[in-house]
């Protein structure tokens, strides 16, 4: 039997990492194992705290029930507790925060509530590629704006002002940028925040990135008067190497978050008790953690800045985050020639900056999530393989 899917998702082609991840799955029956350097899932466990905190729960008889919507009270003060220790924003637990079920969750949720035909959507480009389809599944029409390393991957916030923004009802940011790797000023922060109440957009700032390889993490709400036009997303997947457990939060003022609400409590249930416990040990932790963590990151990343070095790519040290952006040489036509290229003959994946938006077309990047024993084979693998550089 043939059955034609729905209009919303004929344009939406399966994700890009789902795809390569089976040719390379292929590959490595075929022989020798490539080494992933695609892709940004922590392989480091969460604190054992943690880890103990989700088996305690799990044994108790109690834990297995449906969860209320709103996240348990708990997890909701230990959210607050932490926007204020790290980014000193104080926040109500009882009406500003949503637990999530990952961020990438809450991006749909958020299009699904407030995007509708006719509206229009700002992307960045290069930027997650999840904006672009959640905006496609809503109906709306996303429009790109490009980033560019002459402004340091911000947004020209003048040549915007001078497009026609009459239709645009939202923005989609992210800083620490992924995949550039670029942290944006306190200024910019404020400037956006002023843009976007003159034009009346809301703004959507993504936050997943700010603890990794950045001493200063910030929030977009940290700015006065924030909430009135932005809600943030952020995610316990890289800052406490729980991607696998799908623990994100919306925070928002108390509108915006009944708003999303009403959509997601129609989707989905609250989390699994033990994992909203488990949540609330991992953000109660000393600032040790992250300073270890980073440690890690650190030293991987000098690594990379090496194997980079061997494919004779060019890159900014200044970088935050969880990857190394890298402009390739100009012996490659672009970004996708050179990662088949070492796919092919190296065994090493390094994901093209193209799947972020043409806008990244001149790049790859470089994943921090392997081992400095795993970064050394791939350098070596790479130096010996007949690369045409
Ligand atoms: C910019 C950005 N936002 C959101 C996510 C998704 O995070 P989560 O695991 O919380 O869904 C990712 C994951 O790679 C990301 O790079």
């Amino acid at each position: 039997m043939q059955i034609e899917v729905a209009k919303r998702i004929q344009h939406t082609e399966e994700y890009y990492f789902s795809r390569k991840l089976r040719e390379i799955d292929a590959l490595n029956q075929a022989g020798t194992k490539v080494i992933n350097l695609g892709i940004g899932s922590p392989d480091l466990p969460p604190h054992p705290s943690v880890i103990e905190t989700l088996h305690a729960y799990a044994e108790m008889p109690t834990s297995h029930g449906y969860q209320n919507y709103k996240g348990i009270q708990p997890l909701r003060q230990a959210i607050a507790d932490w926007y204020q220790r790290y980014y000193g924003v104080s926040l109500n637990p009882n009406t500003h925060v949503l637990p999530l079920i990952g961020s990438k969750e809450g991006i749909v949720h958020i299009c699904m509530t407030y995007l509708g035909e006719g509206d229009v959507a700002l992307l960045p480009n290069p930027g997650y590629p999840a904006y672009a389809s959640a905006v496609r599944l809503s109906g709306a029409i996303g429009r790109p704006y490009k980033l560019t390393s002459q402004t340091n991957w911000l947004p020209d916030l003048d040549a915007l002002a001078k497009s026609d923004l009459s239709r645009v009802k939202m923005m989609w940011l992210n800083y620490p940028h992924m995949p550039t790797g670029a942290a944006a000023p306190d200024t910019f922060f404020k400037e956006i925040v002023a843009f976007a109440k003159q034009y009346q957009i809301l703004l959507c700032h993504d936050n997943p990135y700010s603890f990794i390889l950045n001493d200063h993490p910030q929030s977009l709400l940290a700015v006065d008067g924030a909430m009135d036009v932005a809600i943030e997303l952020n995610s316990l997947s890289k800052s406490s190497n729980m991607a696998g457990w799908r623990i994100g939060m919306l925070i928002g003022a108390e509108e915006r978050i009944n708003e999303v609400i009403r959509f997601k409590s129609n989707m989905d249930s609250g989390m699994f008790l033990p994992v909203q416990m488990a949540a609330t040990q991992a953000l109660s932790l000393e600032p040790t953690w992250y300073h270890e963590l980073n440690k890690t990151y650190n030293s991987r990343r000098e690594k990379v800045y090496q194997l980079l070095d061997a494919l004779k790519c060019t890159y900014d040290k200044q970088q935050v985050g969880l990857f190394v952006w890298a402009n390739v040489p100009s012996t490659y036509a672009d970004g996708y020639a050179l990662s088949d290229e070492i796919l092919q003959k190296s065994r090493v994946f390094i994901t093209p900056g193209g799947i972020f938006g043409d806008g990244g077309n001149a790049y790859i990047r470089v994943s921090l999530c392997a081992t400095t024993a795993v970064l050394d084979d791939a350098l070596d693998r790479i130096e010996h393989a007949p690369i045409s550089l």
